[in-house]
């Protein structure tokens, strides 16, 4: 099963809109759609969608670690389910980048765990480490720090490979670099969790990066922030995971 997973981040998006352009029906069965809108359109993005497309799953973009309580201006894994989302993304580097650190988002994974909510945990190195060929290390610290103690992963978890310098930039990263990151991490989760977990890849994804892009062995589908606002567009990728 692939996953194509839209991350619309805080960009105002018309649902009634997008949904209409968004043809499912020539999108596989073997594709899992996932869309993370923001907050205040969950709800109403999950009862359209219970409607008209059954096939889309609803994601939010972040969560608190803490389950409830005095936490203003939190959300917490309960009330996101509540209101029909399904996975939650972790670690996003726009949210770490704020000041989210390793401690936080272990915890945020095992909370979203604890929820019901399937954690798309994101990780990646950035242009200085890529250039100094710290690749291998960033990631291993951060599979270490904020996946591998956690043992129970119930219903699973999935990993989005965003290499940092190619989230935004218009440049995807190279197939080759693509399939030694994958080779790397589904290696290292093996042997820590002696299990598989799906890997998808996000950074400047559009349906013209993605034909490539999807001939690398072990990636299993695409995490899309700016090309997923234009629906037709967001579908044309899903071409490429068939
Ligand atoms: P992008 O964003 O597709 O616009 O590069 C991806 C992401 O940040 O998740």
């Amino acid at each position: 099963m692939k996953h194509l997973v839209a991350n619309w981040k805080m960009n105002f998006v018309n649902l009634d809109v997008w949904l209409k352009d968004f043809d499912l029906n020539n999108i596989s069965e073997e594709i899992k759609v996932v869309i993370c809108p923001n907050y205040l359109d969950i709800k109403d993005l999950y009862k359209k969608t219970s409607e008209t497309h059954k096939k889309i799953l609803i994601s939010a973009q972040n969560l608190s670690s803490e389950t409830e309580g005095a936490f203003t201006g939190q959300i917490s894994g309960k009330m996101l389910r509540n209101i029909g989302a399904s996975y939650s993304i972790v670690g996003h580097s726009e949210s770490r980048l704020q000041g989210e650190d390793d401690e936080t988002i272990l915890n945020k994974v095992q909370t979203a765990l604890d929820c019901d909510l399937i954690p798309i945990l994101c990780i990646g190195e950035n242009q200085d480490e890529y250039s100094k060929g710290r690749t291998e290390k960033k990631i291993k610290h951060q599979l270490t720090e904020n996946l591998f103690p956690l043992k129970n992963l119930s219903n699973g978890v999935l990993i989005a490979y965003e290499p940092i310098y190619a989230i935004g930039s218009g440049i995807a990263v190279q197939n080759e670099h693509l399939e030694e990151v994958s080779i790397l991490i589904k290696d290292l989760i093996r042997d820590n969790l002696g299990r598989d977990l799906t890997l998808v890849y996000g950074g400047s994804v559009t349906s013209e990066s993605a034909k490539n892009l999807a001939k690398v062995d072990g990636i299993d589908g695409f995490l899309v922030g700016n090309a997923s606002l234009d629906p037709k567009e967001f579908a044309n990728i899903a071409q490429s995971l068939e």
